[in-house]
């Protein structure tokens, strides 16, 4: 019997992934660059058990018995197992697995909770299976984004040449120590799951939007390579602007789709609009917004700006009385007092919390294992 546990972290985008050019192999049709980040605060958490005695491959996510038929899982599970016949351990992969996983933030709410996910999931049957060397292009097998959150720091997916996808994977582009002062608020708008998902939505902008073959020609390349050096020279400024203009170029190509995939929601045009108030009031830019496919925004931030960022979010969205406890979740903030003048009607109770994290490390192996010896959950 094997049993290994570990907990792997999200990752968001700043240039993003949108349109794949083969769905069975999950191939994307342009670069993306995303930061990990920690698994302090948001991660997902997963045991993977091999044993001579089980007689099915299991899974068990969040606490429920899901189908392990799963076409995306039973890929990743034939790609290491076939990895492992080669060059790891292949006794141990001949055997069945039973997987638990669980997720410590909202599943499917645009909060990436897939990309954390399959890479824990594949992290994990690798360390069982026994191995090593590369493994982002298996984690893009269940999702796209999730070849990502196997590096920590800030990571570029290369979108690759080769039919085969094998050098469609992650590097990393610097480790989380390089640019230690930057910082991530997740404003989390909605727990409710989205209405188009982020595999339906792409696809169907592949099919219809025209704004989509001129972002992938035209935009995307320059912006890697901007982005690229504005990480690496730890330029905020540049690596703020980039971000936001993609977010809203991803967003624009979401409503050039036909029928239109609408992910943002009045509360996350309020946080681009305070957002970019207050940029103006700074005279620099201070704070950039991104969102996914979701109307969650995640703010990315240096250290120094936190304090006044989170007073100016906690103003314009005050909580409920209820949740003002537990606002502001993660690195303890201390809101700052004094704030620019922001022209922008506060609403209460449409922010529900505020995850304040910072960029992590990538995926780690832990002790405390989700199934217990009989293999079954705890
Ligand atoms: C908007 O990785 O969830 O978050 O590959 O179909 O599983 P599939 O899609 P997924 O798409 C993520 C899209 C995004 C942008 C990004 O993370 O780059």
């Amino acid at each position: 019997m094997k049993v290994v546990t570990c907990v792997a972290p999200v990752n968001i985008a700043v240039i993003k992934y949108w349109g794949k050019r083969d769905e069975e192999l999950i191939l994307p049709l342009n670069d993306s660059i995303s930061a990990t980040l920690s698994t302090d605060h948001m991660h997902a958490k997963t045991t993977v058990m091999a044993s001579e005695t089980f007689t099915e491959d299991k899974i068990w996510l969040n606490g429920k018995e899901e189908s392990i038929e799963n076409p995306r899982l039973q890929n990743c599970l034939k790609d290491l197992r076939e990895k492992a016949k080669r060059e790891g351990d292949a006794v141990t992969a001949n055997l069945k697995v039973h997987i638990c996983s669980v997720n410590n933030f909202p599943t499917a709410a645009g909060l990436a909770s897939s990309a954390a996910g399959y890479a824990c999931l594949v992290y994990t049957l690798a360390k069982v299976f026994g191995v090593e060397g590369d493994v982002s292009s298996v984690a893009r097998r269940g999702s796209g984004s999730a070849c990502r959150s196997v590096f920590g720091g800030f990571v570029r997916w290369h979108q690759g040449e080769l039919l085969s996808g094998e050098d469609s994977l992650a590097t990393q582009i610097v480790p989380a120590n390089h640019w230690p002062q930057m910082r991530i608020l997740i404003l989390v708008v909605s727990d409710a799951r989205k209405t188009t998902s982020s595999t339906s939505g792409m696809q169907r902008s592949v099919e219809t939007s025209e704004l989509l073959t001129h972002r992938i020609k035209n935009c995307v390349p320059k912006r890697v390579e901007a982005m690229k050096k504005a990480i690496e020279e730890r330029d905020f400024e540049t690596f703020a602007e980039i971000t936001m203009k993609d977010s809203n170029q991803f967003h624009a190509v979401c409503l050039d789709t036909y029928p239109p995939a609408v992910y943002l929601n009045d509360v996350s045009h309020a946080i681009i609009r305070l957002v970019h108030q207050y940029n103006a009031a700074c005279g620099q830019i201070k704070v950039a917004y991104t969102f996914d496919a979701g109307p969650n925004a995640c703010l990315y931030l240096l250290e120094q700006d936190v304090p006044t960022v989170a007073a100016l979010v906690r103003l314009v969205f005050p909580p409920n009385p209820e949740q003002q406890q537990d606002f502001f979740r993660g690195i303890p903030v201390i809101p700052s007092v004094i704030l620019p003048p922001i022209n922008e009607p506060p609403q209460v109770g449409k922010i529900r919390y505020v995850i304040h994290t910072k960029v992590g490390e990538g995926p780690s192996q832990v002790d405390d294992h989700l199934l217990s010896e009989d293999g079954q959950p705890k």
